[in-house]
């Protein structure tokens, strides 16, 4: 195992390098759906192609009308010949819209899939580094930018080059000249389109930026409504909604205004062609260089060839937002987790059964001066306590002995190997920890209390929960232990998320068990009753639990004193009432106030 605190900055390398990385996270998808890809593209050339015959049809019965050739039927026949191409251009259109929408569709749940999986395999390092709304961005508008460019923006890509390619053919087919007198003003009208959705594509930026703004602060001044409540400022926090929501519709005008311009200059521009074309082309069949009927088509072909030309312009937006959003992604995709396994690590035969610290230094990544300084602790079977003052280190130690972050090497032994030549997996299954603050996901009691060990069954469970105090509790929901926690759920009350978290870790029956600061919450009668599940515990296993209150230590086999990230003093009671002054300091403070009867929660 090696360790690898190098995280790829966020690079910004050029356009070209940019598409071509993210490409090659698409091409995987590509390959899988290549049969809904290339059956909606050929759908497609189908519908462009029933569309393009249209006028050709047309052209053919007025050339007929005016020949006096074939009458009544004839007429009919063409009618029906119309319709035919039209029914074709319905049923093409379903399958094109059905198969690429579709693969557009797949390839962004694999997408989400792909991410979350390798969201699961990074550790705590990256999600320090990476909030939670950023990921969830991730998850959601980026991950819709990317399907719009691959569905709607496919579509119109490929649209807008066959149909523009075969419109020009059938123009030229016509008349060569009077197709570049047709086209003289459409390149303005790309070029228009260009700056219009360049700024649209800014517009449409802030606008969705602003958006989230708006959803961030609902969504957090709806979590923390007490606290609005209770500081009463429900105005203040209105009128700062309002203020984001003026703001929001602000852009949102803006961006209506610009696609408001957009679609009456493009008419315009078709206009002004449709007039050279009525002066040149009208003269053209006049003197008998073009027939009517192609005069009819010709104009058609025109109006054809306005959406590709507007298309280009999007399409490029289109794309531009895609491979942002795609790069966005893959820089999630390229971080590797903190630990990376060089090969499978060694998985012991033996449990835990010795952990050693030597000369232990840790600095957070990202970090200038060391949190922990040259620790030296063993451990074995027993209760260990950990007791320092708040802000001295006990989580970090905690933490590392957990292995939640990269320690360096020759500093932490198990059963005297090196802890990073272990099988990750293996030591963590190793571990079970209780966190400083309890994390409970929204699922029914039982499933959180088993969450370690999902084989567990309903007595064990119970048995677990009787050793620390909360059967009887958990019984008094109206569904018991199947009572679901959280929004729409039973709500726990501190002591009570405490209790089911040391629950989980106790259920494990892993050889370690480590318990930061655990017991905060809970109630001094209930405190006697949890201490000797953990005392019972630790009869088998190494149990480590870091504290401020001494009396949750009076059973430990040793405690360490850690002050300042470094170990003041590790001993029984006795040694430490007689040697160290911080033990002595809280000793009496504490014996103090429970003396008075008073309870010192964290
Ligand atoms: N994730 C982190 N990144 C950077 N620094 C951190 C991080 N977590 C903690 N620290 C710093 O490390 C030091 C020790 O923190 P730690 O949480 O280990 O203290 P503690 O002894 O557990 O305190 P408490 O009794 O309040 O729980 C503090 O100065 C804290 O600011
Ligand atoms: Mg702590």
């Amino acid at each position: 195992m090696k360790e690898n605190h190098s995280i790829k900055p966020s690079t910004n390398p050029e356009l070209s390098g940019q598409i071509a990385h993210s490409f090659a996270l698409l091409r995987p998808h590509f390959v899988k759906y290549r049969l809904w890809v290339a059956g909606g593209i050929l759908a497609l050339i189908g519908v462009d192609l029933c569309q393009l015959l249209i006028p050709r049809v047309i052209k053919s019965s007025i050339d007929g009308i005016e020949r006096g050739a074939g009458g009544q039927s004839a007429l009919f026949q063409w009618g029906v010949v119309i319709v035919v191409l039209a029914f074709g251009v319905a049923v093409f259109r379903y399958f094109w819209r059905n198969l690429i929408l579709g693969f557009s569709r797949f390839m962004e749940r694999d997408l989400r899939d792909q991410l979350f999986s390798h969201l699961m395999t990074l550790d705590r390092p990256f999600f320090q580094r990476r909030s939670t709304g950023e990921l969830m961005a991730l998850a959601t508008n980026d991950l819709a930018s990317v399907q719009l460019a691959l569905g709607m923006g496919l579509i119109s890509l490929v649209d807008a080059v066959i149909m523009t390619a075969a419109v020009l053919s059938f123009m030229a087919y016509i008349n060569p000249e009077l197709t570049l007198i047709a086209l003289s003003p459409l390149p303005f009208l790309a070029a228009l389109t260009k700056i219009l959705s360049t700024r649209l594509h800014k517009r449409f930026s802030t606008v969705q930026e602003t958006f989230s703004g708006i959803t961030e602060m609902a969504r957090s001044t709806i979590n923390a409504m007490r606290l609005v409540k209770i500081y009463t400022r429900e105005k203040d926090q209105t009128e700062r909604f309002d203020r984001l929501g003026r703001t929001y519709i602000k852009h949102a005008m803006m961006v209506a205004t610009i696609q408001g311009l957009l679609f009456p200059i493009s008419g315009l521009v078709a206009n002004i062609s449709l007039l050279l074309v009525v002066i040149v082309g009208g003269r053209m069949a006049i003197n008998g260089t073009i027939t009517i009927g192609d005069f009819v088509a010709f104009i058609s072909y025109l109006f054809m060839l306005v959406w590709p030309m507007m298309a280009i312009g999007w399409v490029a937006n289109l794309f531009q937002r895609g491979v942002t959003s795609l790069a966005r992604i893959q820089e999630i995709l390229d971080e590797r987790p903190s630990f990376e396994v060089g090969g499978p690590g060694l998985v012991p035969t033996v449990s835990v059964s010795l952990i050693e610290l030597r000369s232990l230094d840790f600095v957070y990544p990202g970090q200038a001066s060391a949190v922990l300084q040259g620790i030296n602790l063993d451990f074995s079977s027993g209760l260990f306590g950990l007791l320092g003052p708040t802000g001295s280190g006990k989580s970090t130690l905690c933490h590392l002995l957990a292995r939640l972050y990269p320690v360096p090497a020759g500093s932490v032994f198990v059963n005297g190997q090196d802890v990073n030549q272990l099988d990750l997996a293996w030591y963590r299954q190793s571990v079970a920890y209780a966190p400083q603050e309890p994390f409970l996901f929204s699922d029914t009691i039982a499933a959180n209390i088993s969450f370690g060990r999902p084989e567990a069954t309903a007595d064990d469970i119970q048995s677990v929960a009787r050793a620390v105090g909360i059967d009887d509790e958990i019984r008094q929901f109206t569904q018991g232990y199947a009572s679901r926690i959280g929004e729409k759920g039973v709500k726990l009350s501190g002591g009570q998320r405490q209790r089911i978290s040391l629950a989980r870790a106790l259920l494990t029956k892993a050889p370690v068990l480590i318990i930061d600061d655990g017991l905060s919450a809970i109630d001094a009668g209930t405190e006697q009753q949890v201490l000797a599940a953990i005392m019972e515990y630790a009869r088998s296993a190494i149990v480590i639990m870091a504290s401020h209150r001494l009396a949750q230590l009076a059973g430990a086999k040793e405690v360490a004193v850690l002050e300042g990230g470094m170990i003041t003093g590790v001993g029984s009671h006795h040694h430490l009432l007689a040697q160290n002054v911080y033990y002595q300091t809280i000793y009496h403070k504490q014996a103090g106030c429970s003396a008075k009867g008073k309870s010192h929660g964290a």
